[in-house]
Parts: structure tokens; sequence; C-alpha cells
């Protein structure tokens, strides 16, 4: 039966295989290459007709790719026939335009071009000797997003894969510059250390907490610090928590502050977290993984307010800024703090160790080798330009408001938090249903409509009550997608009482 490589998969009298040696003869490759180009424009051109969830058993994928075997090189027509057909129906389609789950998906056209060239590149961004042009251009697009968000222009840029490894290594740096030699000396078997603490609100994301588990810090020393009725940390309370750490002995190291929480989107009062921070010698490290592309816009650039303090920030454009995963950008006042943490140069490489004008990423972070993550983002930011992202961000806005309009005109609805960026938190609670009654509607409610597959939703907890949740990142999300996902949660929320 022919499948999506327009072949049948069994019986093909010329099959494309690998020999014992080598890679696939050039123009093997070209054919399949175009082959692949057709099924990805394809798949591109078809995403919003797919269901969104794969009605898959768990297990079901593995067992097929196991009963397939590996000890025996295949024709490459079977290998992608296999793939049509067994990995393709356990694909949750994150790239579908109804699909509102977490932050949305950012693939796009441009970005995926870039993907495809650095695939073929395959170059390591270690040293700018092992990479000159992904090095310069990883500095280049660090550049850009930095202007393009409002950041000031004297803080250093460096790439990592995301948000998580991002903070950690700026939690790395802060905890250097705390003193104690750590780097060196280690944190185990020493007396002479105090308790480190960490300061995040109780909105913030749990890569906090893993830096601290990573760092020897613990997890038990990320005070979670509470939030106002808006989801934004309450300066008071870190006041006050920082106060009675320094009276048992404690080091305040570090507080996170985020602008975008994961939940609500809710900013936290950065100019007083800032003013705290420096009369105190606290790193403030700002976690705008994803509402650090508000930046971009003039009616959005509060979002930066106070960030001129902050000894560092993370954002990913993988999130909202249209670069798809993964690509995270980690800004600092501090490079040669975060270096001294991180160089550890190598006798192999020192023959291609940074000279004068040159920059070795491998300096600023755990990782020695390092993609060309660049190349999809100067993609992106080139055929985009800076208006039409800040026009797809204001749009993305539009669609947050409006989906909030339509939640309050039904009365079985609410708002579960203020809408701020392209974020909506809300409610099913229909007239009589009581506090437990309403969270368990709501969590059967995602659950049922993202079985439907019509569009994709996830759930959080706010102040102990489950609420709903979109999030917006796609470029091809438009108006009737979410009036069709609202037409479905209407009517799943109706069915379940
Ligand atoms: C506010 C915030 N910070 C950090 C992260 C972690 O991002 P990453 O997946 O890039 O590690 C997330 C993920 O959703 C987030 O919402």
């Amino acid at each position: 039966m022919p499948n999506a490589w327009g072949r049948s998969i069994v019986g093909d009298a010329r099959e494309t295989s690998l020999g014992a040696l080598g890679d696939l003869p050039a123009e093997d490759l070209r054919a399949q290459l175009h082959r692949m180009a057709d099924w990805v424009a394809d798949y591109k051109a078809t995403i919003g007709d797919r269901v969104i969830s794969p009605s898959v058993a768990p297990g079901k994928i593995a067992e097929q790719l196991r009963a397939a075997g590996w000890e025996h090189s295949a024709p490459l027509e079977q290998i992608l026939g296999e793939f049509d057909e067994v990995v393709m129906p356990g694909i949750l389609h994150w790239g579908h335009p109804a699909f509102l789950g977490y932050f949305g998906s950012t693939s796009n056209g441009p970005a995926l071009l870039g993907e495809i060239a650095a695939a073929a590149l395959n170059v390591s961004a270690m040293t700018w000797r092992t990479s000159p042009a992904a090095t310069e251009m990883e500095t280049i697009t660090l550049e850009w997003i930095r202007d393009l968000i409002g950041l000031p222009d004297d803080l250093f840029g460096v790439v990592y894969d995301t948000a998580s490894i991002a903070t950690l290594h700026a939690l790395a740096a802060a905890r250097e510059r705390s003193g104690g030699e750590i780097r060196k000396r280690g944190l185990a078997g020493r007396d002479d250390l105090p308790t480190y603490r960490i300061y995040a609100s109780d909105q913030a994301h749990s890569s906090v907490k893993k830096s601290a588990i990573v760092l020897g810090i613990g997890e038990g020393n990320v005070v979670s610090v509470k939030t106002d009725s808006a989801f934004r940390m309450d300066v008071r309370t870190l006041r006050e928590e920082i106060d009675a750490d320094v009276r048992a002995g404690h080091r305040p190291l570090a507080v996170v502050a985020t602008v975008g929480t994961t939940s609500t989107g809710s900013v936290d009062p950065i100019p007083e977290i800032g003013e705290l921070c420096a009369s105190q010698g606290i790193w403030l490290h700002i976690d705008a993984a994803y509402g650090g592309a508000l930046g971009a816009l003039e009616e959005g650039r509060w979002v930066m307010a106070g960030t001129e303090s902050a000894d560092s920030i993370v954002v990913n454009p993988h999130k909202w800024l249209f670069v798809p995963l993964d690509f995270s950008a980690l800004y600092t006042r501090h490079p040669e703090t975060l270096r001294s943490v991180f160089s550890l140069v190598p006798e192999y490489l020192r023959g291609d160790a940074a000279r004068s004008g040159e920059v070795d990423y491998m300096d600023y972070g755990i990782q020695l080798g390092r993609r060309f993550r660049a190349l999809k983002a100067w993609m992106v930011l080139r055929s985009f330009g800076r208006a039409g992202i800040v026009s797809r961000l204001r749009e993305h806005l539009r669609l947050a408001q409006l989906f909030a309009s339509w939640i309050d005109a039904d009365p079985s609805f609410a708002l579960a938090a203020p809408v701020t960026m392209g974020i909506v938190c809300f409610r099913y609670q229909p007239d009589g249903a009581t506090g437990d009654e309403v969270n368990a509607l709501n969590e059967n409610i995602v659950e049922r409509v993202n079985a439907v597959g019509r569009t994709y939703l996830t759930h959080t907890r706010l102040n102990g009550t489950v609420a709903m949740r979109i999030g917006l990142g796609n470029v091809l999300t438009t108006e009737e997608h979410l009036a069709e996902a609202w037409q479905v949660i209407r009517m799943e929320s109706r069915r379940q009482g």
C-alpha cells in the first residue's frame, strides 16, 4: 500500500539502503530530501486539519519499534514508512493552530529552514575557532533579542537549550560570587559555609528548585514567598523572610523574580525587589522565560521596569519569540563571574581557545559541544523583522483579551486571573457547584476537551482551586481557532454538569 512517502513499504525493486561503510550516496540523499521536503510541506499545510491528540495506548509505539528491530540495515523507504505508520499516530500536534497548551508552539517556516541547514552543517559552537560563523551569529542574535525586548545593552548574553539550564547557570554564578571558593573546594564536608537561601514566589517555575538541587543548596532552601491577589511576589514578605534568615545566620544568595509566571503570566514587582537585593548584596535573577517577549511592544515595555538592576535575566525565544525549541538566552552583567565558574580548558582544546577579539561560549556553561542554535533564531528575526514580531505578539494579546471577553460574557464561567499576556486562566463554575466539585469538573473538562482533539488545553491550580488555561504562542492561531476551542470547551463543560 502506498504511504505518504509515495512508496510501497514492501516489495519495491529499488531500495535506498546504506552499505557497510559510508553515508547515503549523494543522489539518493537528494531524492529522499525532496520527498522529505514534500512531506514537511504537506504536514505544515494540513496541520490544522489533524486531530491534535493521539489516541494511542501507552507502550504500543515502543512495542512496534522494538518489533521492527535494528540489527540489519533497512531500506530508507521502509524506515520512513514506519515513521509514518508507527510514529505519526503517536504525535501530539504541538504546531496545530488550536493547540493552546503550555505556551502554544512557536514553529514556523523560516525557523524550520534554519534547523535543516544547522542539521546539515552539524558544527559545534564551543569556541570561536571551532565555529566562527555560529559563534558570531550567536552574538548578533543575542544583541538583537536584547535590543528587541528593551534590555540594557551592557548585558552579556549566552544561548543555552532551556530556561531551566539558564537559571541553573545564573544561580551557579550567584553562588560563586558569595565567596567560599565553591568551584574549587565544593560544598561537601565543609563546616565553614552558611546555609544558602534562594527566594522565589509561590508562582515561580519548578526550575528554581531544580537548580537548588543540582547546586547543592537544597530544594528545602528555596523559600516560597507568598503572592498577592494578582499572583505577584509580595515584597514585604520577601523582606521579612530575608531578615529572618539573616538573623538565623543563613546567607541569602539570590532572589528569582518572574516576568510572566507559568500559570497566569503575572509579573513580580521587579523595581522594589531590585532595590531590596541591591541594598543587601543579593543576586537578582529574573525569569522572563515567557514574559520577556512582551518588552518588544511599546505597550508591553513596562515588564522590563527594574531589569536594569538585575544581575541576570533569562528569556526564552522558544516560548514567545517564534523560535522553535530549543533556544534560551541568558543575559548577565557579570560575565566574568559566570566564566569563573565554568571556564575549564583541557589541553586538547587549548589550540582552539580564544585569542583577542574571540569569544568561546563553552567558557560560559557546563556544555562543551553546542548546537548551531542561532541559525534558526537569525532566520526568524531576519524574516519576520522587528515589525513582524511586534505585530504577531500584539495579535496574541488581542486574541487573549478576546477570549477573556467571551468568558466574562458567560455566567457559568469566570476568569481565574488577570489577563496581561497571551495566557487566560478560567474556570467553569455552574450554579450550586461547591469547591471540590468545581475542581473535579474543571479537571475533567480539560481531559474531555483534549480527547475531542480539536483543541488542547492545560490546567493549573490557583489558590488551591483548579483552573483551565490557554497559552498563545503559535503564529498560525487565529480568532476562528479560538472560537472553535471556546465552542468545544462550552460543549464539554455543559456535558459535565
Ligand atoms: C516562567 C518559566 N520559567 C522557566 C520555564 C522552564 O522553561 P524550559 O522548558 O525552557 O526549561 C518555564 C516553562 O514553562 C516557565 O514558564
